[in-house]
């Protein structure tokens, strides 16, 4: 076995602190303002129990679900995230990896390779976007994921601009000319082999979002894009079920943490919800999104596909949310530290972590399909749970 791979995520976390420059792992780490919501996501999924049996096993399980119509080998997604200069290979690999393991990737409109390089290394791609720049922009930009090959959208829309983090933001340069560079200097010569990666790409990451314009056109800055987004009207409901008749496909409603909005995603025509508070990177002091997955998918689950992200870490904790309600989980950090950690093999070592971890838990249990769990076989304290919106 290679000395590179890891047994937890906890260690391609240390990994990636290890081998990547400091501001781009406190890009990955990101939160905000107190990191209530940071901790509480993963704090959450370990204050839930399991009540094992040790005798009368399945000595068969089956992981395998579907998602906005996709065929998956397990619960588990790659959910959009949009993160620069972790990796040459970036998406790409992400990609390749998710399709390995027979899975799907979320795209992020900020990330660094084109959509349509993505999905030629995932055909099972979901296109990810912000509701940035007019409708036309919008257009052109769901036509050409859609024209690329992208099976389904995702739209993300829990996100109100806070600035802030009590353990301090990583400055990031705006580009990565000489100047910045001079100034990265230090933190980057620091990490040779993070540094040697991009030398033999033959390239040094330029910052750019590829996917928010035309194939061939010169692409902005993210900063640039971050920028035009604080600009751009917020979307209402009414929006959102334009975009979703402007998509001839599955539309996922990301970033849901209310009753009432789960709802208004129903009527507004979306095929799936994902119940997030974002990985903990909006308004902070929003609960962990396993909290508030029960109400929720008690009151749509019959209508619509329910997801979770944030704060997935290990097997157990699919199996938690898949018990508690969710189709499936979507995973940000832990692929992002197994691709610093170790590239493509990186994505692919936390995906069998998960599996094999999500077995496992199955097993424990005396289960052996997905469809077997329920709320019953968890142990949940009392106030676990919460209920808004409803
Ligand atoms: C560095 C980083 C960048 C992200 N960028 C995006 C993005 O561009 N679009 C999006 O919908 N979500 C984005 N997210 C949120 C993830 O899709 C996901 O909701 C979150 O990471 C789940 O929590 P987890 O990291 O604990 O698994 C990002 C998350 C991180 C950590």
């Amino acid at each position: 076995m290679s000395k590179i791979w890891f047994e937890t995520v906890a260690e391609a976390q240390r990994r990636a602190k290890k081998g990547l420059p400091k501001s781009v792992y406190s890009a990955l780490l990101a939160g905000s303002e107190r990191g209530v919501s940071y901790d509480d996501n993963t704090a959450a999924f370990a204050e839930l129990g399991f009540a094992p049996h040790c005798a009368g096993l399945s000595g068969k399980r089956d992981l395998a679900t579907t998602v906005m119509g996709e065929q998956i080998s397990m619960p588990v997604i790659c959910s959009p995230t949009g993160v620069q200069a972790v990796h040459p290979d970036g998406e790409v690999a992400i990609a390749r990896a998710a399709a390995a393991r027979g899975t799907i990737t979320g795209l992020s409109s900020f990330a660094s390779k084109p959509v349509e390089e993505v999905v030629e290394a995932n055909p099972q791609t979901f296109f990810q976007i912000y509701w940035l720049g007019s409708r036309d922009a919008i257009l052109q930009r769901i036509g050409r994921a859609k024209a690329a090959g992208a099976r389904g959208l995702i739209v993300t829309t829990d996100w109100s601009f806070s600035m802030g983090r009590d353990w301090g933001s990583p400055s990031i340069p705006e580009k990565l000319d000489l100047k910045a560079m001079v100034q990265f200097a230090p933190e980057t010569l620091a990490r040779p082999r993070w540094l040697s990666r991009f030398a033999r790409a033959g390239y040094i990451p330029d910052l750019t979002v590829p996917n928010l314009v035309q194939p061939g056109e010169t692409a902005p800055t993210f900063f640039g894009a971050y920028y035009e987004w604080m600009q751009t009207p917020l979307p209402t409901w009414d929006d959102l079920a334009w975009l979703q008749s402007q998509w001839d496909g599955p539309v996922m409603l990301k970033g849901i943490c209310r009753v009432d909005d789960a709802k208004r995603a129903v009527d507004a025509g979306m095929t799936a919800i994902s119940v997030s508070n974002h990985g903990g990177n909006n308004l902070d002091s929003t609960p962990a999104p396993i909290r508030v997955l029960p109400s929720i998918a008690d009151a749509v689950g019959h209508e619509i596909e329910v997801v979770l992200d944030g704060g997935v870490r290990r097997g157990s904790d699919v199996i938690k949310a898949v018990a508690l309600g969710a189709r499936a989980v979507m995973i940000g950090r832990a692929y992002l530290w197994g691709l610093a950690a170790n590239g493509q093999a990186g994505v692919e070592n936390v995906l069998d972590i998960l599996r094999s971890g999500a077995d496992s838990a199955l097993l424990g249990m005396g289960k052996s399909a997905l469809d077997e769990l329920s709320a019953e076989d968890i142990v949940i304290p009392p106030g676990f749970t919460r209920t808004l919106g409803a």
